[in-house]
């Protein structure tokens, strides 16, 4: 007898050869319009689904896994961020979490050397001059930016995304340190030519450019706070694709303001599209609506990781992308 198709609830619009291939596998609910779900729509989806295909933009937490109904056993997430997902909570209730890593590493890395270059290079401020016919001819002294090469980059969290990143700078002759929970292993350190701070406070202080590529976690909040913020050189800009908790937004926008720090490139923001007006109106800070991951082969590859999560576990295996609490 053919076995019953899982019930799959889909919370946002996806690609549309992702849609489709969910279409062809599962007993799938896909979304009409391009918006995030409402808590009651989010909710009738936990209560009624075997699986959950959440992205970033809708809180998991626990006050809606406690909702979820018996049915529910996978919530198989359209990211590698988990931030928004309660996933101890999760696992209490039986219902396990998957992410989507890997796929969307180099296309991170690309749009951080793409902000670094943004914001050292004064590229927006270039932009906005030919964009409003401003621009009067070539003059010597004219929108002098900062070179790269020979710099020093100082990322902050050395998982995939940030040796992708470490991998790009050296191209660009940029000298290459990190701090990372753990250091990493050396012969990663060794291929990447990269210096290990164990002290956060000091490579801050001695970075040209700092790089923001770890996870947001409870641990990671506010990491980069307003003492450590102020510890950075005045010449020294900083670039965030990961999560916008991870920094102390509105004190990065006062020492900025100041002239404490030079500039910054943001891709991610602490209150999500809620953006601090404080940094918007600065010709020395470059900001990008979350879109660091956001090329369509990115996108499928996602798709894809989604469905081989969910066939998996409906095999009967474990999820190959199964995060388990705390592995971040
Ligand atoms: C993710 O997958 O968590 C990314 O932030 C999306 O860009």
């Amino acid at each position: 007898m053919p076995r019953e198709r899982l019930s799959v609830v889909v919370t946002r619009r996806l690609p549309e050869a992702v849609e489709t291939r969910l279409s062809e596998l599962f007993d799938v609910r896909l979304r009409e319009d391009d918006t995030p779900m409402t808590r009651a729509e989010l909710v009738e989806a936990v209560r009624t689904a075997d699986i959950l295909v959440p992205t970033l933009t809708d809180s998991i937490d626990a006050g809606l896994i406690a909702q979820a109904g018996e049915r529910l056993k996978l919530i198989a997430n359209y990211g590698a961020g988990v931030d928004h997902i309660d996933v101890a909570t999760a696992r209490q209730r039986g219902v396990l979490v998957s992410n989507t890593p890997g796929v969307l590493t180099d296309d991170t890395a690309d749009m951080t050397m793409a902000l670094i270059l943004a914001v050292t290079r004064r590229i927006p401020e270039g932009l906005a001059l030919m964009q409003k016919g401003e621009w009067t001819g070539w003059a010597p002294t004219a929108l002098l930016g900062g070179r790269i090469s020979g710099r020093r980059l100082g990322i902050l969290g050395m998982g995939r995304i940030g040796q992708a990143v470490a991998r790009r700078a050296a191209a660009f002759g940029m000298q290459v340190h990190y701090h990372n929970r753990r250091r990493v292993r050396p012969e990663i350190e060794e291929a990447l030519e990269a210096t290990y701070w164990e002290s956060l406070d000091q490579m801050v202080a001695r970075m040209d450019v700092i790089s923001v590529n770890c996870p947001s976690t409870p641990s990671t909040f506010h990491l980069l706070n307003a003492r450590r913020l102020g510890l950075m050189k005045p010449s020294a800009v900083i670039v965030n694709t990961s999560r916008g908790e991870v920094i102390d937004e509105s004190a990065l926008a006062r020492l900025i303001r100041a002239g404490n720090i030079a500039g910054a490139g943001l891709d991610v923001y602490e209150r999500g599209s809620d953006v601090a007006a404080t940094l918007r109106d600065l010709s020395n800070v470059v900001l990008l609506p979350h879109m660091g991951s956001a090329t369509i082969e990115g996108r499928i590859e996602m798709g894809e990781k989604v469905i081989i999560n969910i066939k998996t576990f409906e095999d009967g295996h474990r999820p190959p992308d199964l995060v388990v609490p705390g592995m971040l």
